[in-house]
């Protein structure tokens, strides 16, 4: 049984992922981009606001030198499904030219964001970009397939909350990541 550490908690219908696994899983990706990225000139790139939570911890679990910015974008304006239309509502400020880019996200879902941020940021002239996503959502099918470099857990297509993830912003303050009960929004 699962223990339940939060009020919130009991708006999910189950705990996919506690903190703690969260936290181990965090510092696997953190190690192996520590090993991928020894001398190279690397930036993280997290995409607000749902990747904050992770994007803080990830940074402290890699060992070697790197910056790290925030980009914005929007497509879900408060529902459970993306509107279609990503808007950019921050583009980073850190200089990314000839720089070895980690685009950093909370969840690959339709990929439109994903696609969108990947097109921004190579505007800016880096030598290179890669995609971690903590979560990977199972799908029939894609607005967009984008490659990810690294994956944190692949979950099935349901709506979920928590570590940074939200429901009509609420939630983000979850340390686990649970199903959000359909009761709460439907
Ligand atoms: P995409 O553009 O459809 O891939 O959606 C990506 C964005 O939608 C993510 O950055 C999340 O903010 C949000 N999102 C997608 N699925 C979920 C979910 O299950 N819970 C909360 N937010 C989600
Ligand atoms: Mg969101």
């Amino acid at each position: 049984m699962t223990r339940l550490n939060n009020p919130l908690d009991q708006h999910l219908t189950k705990v996919l992922y506690s903190k703690e696994v969260i936290q181990k899983r965090v510092a696997e990706i953190g190690e192996q981009i520590t090993e991928d990225y020894k001398n190279r000139e690397l930036v993280l790139v997290g995409i607000l606001r749902g990747a904050a939570i992770f994007m803080c911890d990830l940074s402290r679990q890699i060992a070697v030198p790197h910056s790290w910015d925030m980009c914005g974008a929007s497509s879900y304006h408060g529902g459970t499904a993306t509107t279609g239309h990503v808007q950019i509502t921050k583009d980073v400020e850190v200089n990314l030219r000839n720089k070895e880019v980690i685009v950093v996200e909370d969840i690959y879902d339709s990929g439109r964001t994903l696609r969108a941020i990947c097109d921004l940021l190579r505007v800016h002239q880096p030598a290179s970009i890669e995609v971690c996503a903590l979560l990977y959502k199972e799908k029939a099918q894609r607005a967009s397939e984008v490659a990810i470099k690294y994956v944190g857990f692949e979950i099935a297509d349901e709506f979920v909350v928590g570590y940074g993830l939200d429901y009509n912003e609420y939630y983000r303050n979850l340390d686990c990541i649970g199903v959000l009960d359909p009761k709460i929004y439907s």
